[in-house]
């Protein structure tokens, strides 16, 4: 059965920091599904962000799953400390390892969920090894590395593809989208089979968050209800 419930991940890079917990709260009253959480090291994307104690810090201001998206050089040498500081889901960059199925393993042995990432230039038949493998797919609808991007059009026909793979294989594995994703572009992405959105400027850069996360999580619900 094709998996289909839709999800709404505020991203809190967009969030103002000085104000994160309040941010986070507002998000979780609003119905946010989890939060996603952008971790660079400056060298696999060209920016740095947050780290450990911030998740460790996140853990206890919610009961939300944290979504920890590793954009990272040699992701296994973290994913312990990811997981022991309060993540649920671990997404790790198929670009960022040539060990993608042993990272995987490692999160579901630690007990939290594993996703696998591709960039917009990475085609999805990069994954087919590890579709058994994963409890989500994220496809990047942008380059990674910073909030506030164009979202990137290819991104529909990969989702499509994943969906037609999870329906093809019978597999229950979510399809995450992260970049760019507003409310002009997400009732399309959840036709194309995406159920799991995050989304940073367009909850975060608003002038009210809790307002655009119901807004999405809608726009999104009606598009997949309103399918035949
Ligand atoms: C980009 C990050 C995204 C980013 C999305 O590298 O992975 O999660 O926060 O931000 P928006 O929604 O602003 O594109
Ligand atoms: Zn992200």
């Amino acid at each position: 059965m094709a998996y289909s419930r839709i999800e709404i991940l505020p991203s809190i890079l967009a969030s103002d920091f000085a104000k994160l917990g309040e941010q986070v709260h507002t998000v979780e009253q609003a119905g946010a599904d989890a939060l996603h959480v952008d971790i660079m090291d400056g060298h696999f994307v060209p920016n740095l962000s947050l780290g450990i104690p911030v998740v460790e810090s996140l853990r206890k201001a919610t009961r939300l799953p944290l979504d920890v998206h590793l954009m990272i050089e040699q992701p296994e040498e973290f994913i312990e400390d990811f997981v022991k500081a309060g993540g649920n889901r671990i997404l790790v960059h198929e670009e960022a390892t040539v060990h993608l199925d042993r990272a995987l393993a490692m999160v579901r042995e630690l007990g939290a969920e594993a996703g696998a990432v591709i960039n917009p230039a990475t085609p999805v038949g990069m994954l087919s090894e590890v579709l058994d493998k994963v409890d989500t797919v994220l496809v990047m609808s942008v380059n990674p590395g910073f909030g506030g991007q164009a979202f990137l059009s290819n991104s529909y026909e990969k989702i499509r593809q994943l969906n037609e793979l999870r329906r093809r294989y019978n597999r229950s594995f979510r399809i995450e989208v992260d970049g760019g994703v507003d409310s002009e572009n997400i009732a399309q992405l959840a036709r194309a089979g995406a159920n799991s959105f995050v989304a940073g400027t367009s909850i975060f850069h608003t002038a009210d968050p809790a307002a655009a996360t119901r807004n999405l999580k809608r726009l999104a619900t009606d598009a997949v209800s309103l399918k035949t």
